[in-house]
């Protein structure tokens, strides 16, 4: 008898922590998985359905220039271009980008390799809507309040910000580390106000919930 191996992302990420290098297991998770087929656990064949729910009844704009962070192979994304919103998308790992590519050869998404902590200066006060779901909680704690202040930059005037994610009921040893009230609150900021945060059962994992926050930066 053998003893269970841990999963692809649990031993890399594992790595990358105990070497300071918080970002630095992604990339080789998505390597693993395009070489010999590592389970990329958040992949899903369908967009996210709070962001499904909630984008199809927004007042987004046709033409709108939305942004999606830590895009993976592009799901949501495409979803959020299929709604006439010109749609950049963005993940630190080349091969995620690599194979939203492959996924989506048709697409009118434009797909870039980009680090959410360093986000291209073109970029600053760009976008008239950013979709973030799930990348801050899979960032440790300590760079938490970098990654916030990144994406709040990110935002034009006139501007929506839509964060989904886990909710932590108590400390976690991630990744992820989900986020408290607290934590979803932090997204404020002067000119960037909550206009509504929820707690929602999600569709697609009976009995767990997630936030679902909007947030609106003025046109002036
Ligand atoms: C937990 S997954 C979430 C994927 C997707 N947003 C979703 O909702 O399923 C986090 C994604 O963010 C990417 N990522 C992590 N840190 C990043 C950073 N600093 N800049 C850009 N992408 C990052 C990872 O490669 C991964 O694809």
């Amino acid at each position: 008898m053998t003893d269970a191996q841990p999963s692809a992302d649990r031993r890399l990420a594992a790595q990358a922590l105990a070497a300071n290098d918080p970002t630095g297991w992604f990339e080789p998770l998505y390597a693993e998985a395009a070489a010999c087929g590592a389970v990329v656990p958040w992949d899903r064949a369908e967009p996210n359905p709070l962001l499904v729910d909630w984008l199809t009844s927004a007042s987004i704009p046709q033409g709108a220039r939305g942004l999606v962070i830590g895009c993976g192979y592009g799901t949501d994304a495409e979803f959020v271009a299929a709604r006439g919103i010109r749609t950049t998308a963005f993940d630190i790992s080349p091969t995620a980008i690599r194979g939203a590519r492959a996924r989506f050869p048709q697409s009118p998404v434009t797909y870039k390799v980009a680090d959410l902590l360093h986000p291209p200066e073109a970029w600053l006060g760009a976008f008239d809507l950013v979709i973030e779901s799930i990348t801050v909680q899979s960032l440790p704690p300590e760079i938490r309040r970098a990654a916030v202040t990144s994406i709040q930059n990110l935002l034009a005037r006139d501007a929506t910000l839509l964060v989904i994610a886990d909710i932590a009921t108590a400390p976690a040893l991630g990744p992820p580390w989900p986020l408290t009230a607290d934590d979803i609150g932090a997204f404020t900021a002067p000119d960037l106000t909550p206009v509504r945060i929820q707690c929602l059962p999600r569709p697609d994992a009976p009995g767990r919930h997630r936030w679902r926050a909007e947030f609106h930066r003025p046109a002036s």
